[in-house]
């Protein structure tokens, strides 16, 4: 496993990431407590030391498996990161959302049941469209300067948010966010629109989640196998077999899974990336872990983005129009080295 920088920090973190949405039983799917142990001691043994986790998976059941399993561990050798926003079991008008007393309330909740003094990584999870941005950095830089928290980043929020988030920070010389989490994979190709344009200008690192669109890119359903994705579920669709079946082509031709075809995808589009691997089963995720010895040609590579492009929309599209490109910019667009 080599590690990267996160954003623009010192940070070492494993280039693949250890998503524990799953670790817990709850709801009728995932992995117990002894199967998320396994998962941990085989995700360390092969280098990786970065966890994903939040105050609401399983209703707090993956933090308290973290939470007992880095009780018997080197603590700092793991960088520990969860989310806060999302209400668990109290209820009052606070007790969710992006506000300053919910992350303060919940971030002591989180502590407790990863049995730790300080996260690592606090995420907020998912944007309110309430709570001034400047808040939320301005809280988190608090709780940096507490001790309670290492960094700060941000999940399933708009770009324009986390943009003005960063530049506010800048300017008052608060943290920034270090990391981007989306969902982003070969079904999901939308954050190329205006969420990685984003990250690149800003140096933050994207953590794609459901990287394997839940399973669909691994072919399983092609095969017929049953798994966590209902029928119904968009994921399993017309469009999602025919860039599954590229996927699943270009692993024969590679001699490894669909599954490490699909995260190494994101690994090779050019900006910095750690695919968050969600894991509730030893044997796929050790699978899951030999990505980090695929390397896809420009060819296969070329036909992945082929199968799987999506309209970048306004104004992504009209830059790329003949008229625009040529025309308006005087023929110089094309010659001119982008950062
Ligand atoms: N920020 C957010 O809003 C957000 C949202 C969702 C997730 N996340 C994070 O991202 C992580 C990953 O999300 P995800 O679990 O949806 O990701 P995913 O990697 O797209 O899907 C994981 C699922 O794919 C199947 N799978 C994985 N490897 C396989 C293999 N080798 N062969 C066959 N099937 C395989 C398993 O499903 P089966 O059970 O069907 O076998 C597994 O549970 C989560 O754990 C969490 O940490 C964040």
């Amino acid at each position: 496993m080599k590690y990267k920088l996160l954003g623009r920090s010192g940070l070492k973190v494993s280039e693949l990431c250890l998503g524990t949405m799953g670790f817990g039983t709850e709801a009728g799917w995932g992995a117990d407590a002894a199967t998320s142990f396994d998962i941990m001691d085989a995700y360390a043994n092969a280098g990786g030391n970065f966890l994903d986790t939040a105050n609401m998976y399983k209703l707090g059941t993956s933090e308290k498996i973290i939470g007992d399993y880095l009780s018997n561990q080197d603590r700092d050798y793991f960088v520990l990161a969860t989310k806060y926003t999302l209400k668990d079991n109290t209820t009052n008008p606070n007790a969710s959302g992006n506000n300053r007393k919910n992350m303060m309330r919940s971030v002591e909740r989180s502590l407790k049941r990863l049995k730790t003094d300080f996260l690592d990584i606090l995420y907020l999870h998912i944007w309110d469209d309430i709570t001034p941005v400047d808040e939320v950095l301005r809280a988190m830089d608090d709780l940096i300067r507490q001790g309670k928290i290492n960094y700060a980043a941000i999940s399933d929020t708009p770009a324009w948010v986390v943009a003005k988030g960063n530049t506010l920070a800048e300017l008052m010389g608060w943290s920034q966010f270090v990391a981007l989490q989306i969902e982003y994979s070969l079904l999901a190709r939308t954050p190329e629109r205006e969420l990685i344009p984003m990250a690149k200008h800003f140096g933050i690192t994207v953590t794609p989640w459901a990287p394997l669109a839940g399973g669909a890119l691994t072919g399983k359903y092609l095969r017929g196998e049953k798994g966590r994705i209902k029928p119904e579920s968009n994921r399993l669709n017309e469009r999602s077999e025919s860039i599954t079946k590229v996927v699943v082509d270009i692993a024969e031709e590679l001699g490894v899974s669909p599954g490490n075809v699909a995260l190494q995808w994101t690994r090779q589009q050019g900006f910095s990336c750690i695919p968050i691997i969600g894991a509730t089963k030893v044997d796929q995720f050790i699978d899951n872990l030999k990505t980090i010895d695929v390397t896809l040609s420009d060819d296969q590579l070329k036909r992945l983005d082929e199968a799987s492009a999506i309209q970048l929309g306004f104004p992504g599209d009209f830059f790329k129009e003949e008229a625009v490109r040529n025309n308006s910019f005087g023929g110089f667009y094309d010659r001119v080295e982008k950062r």
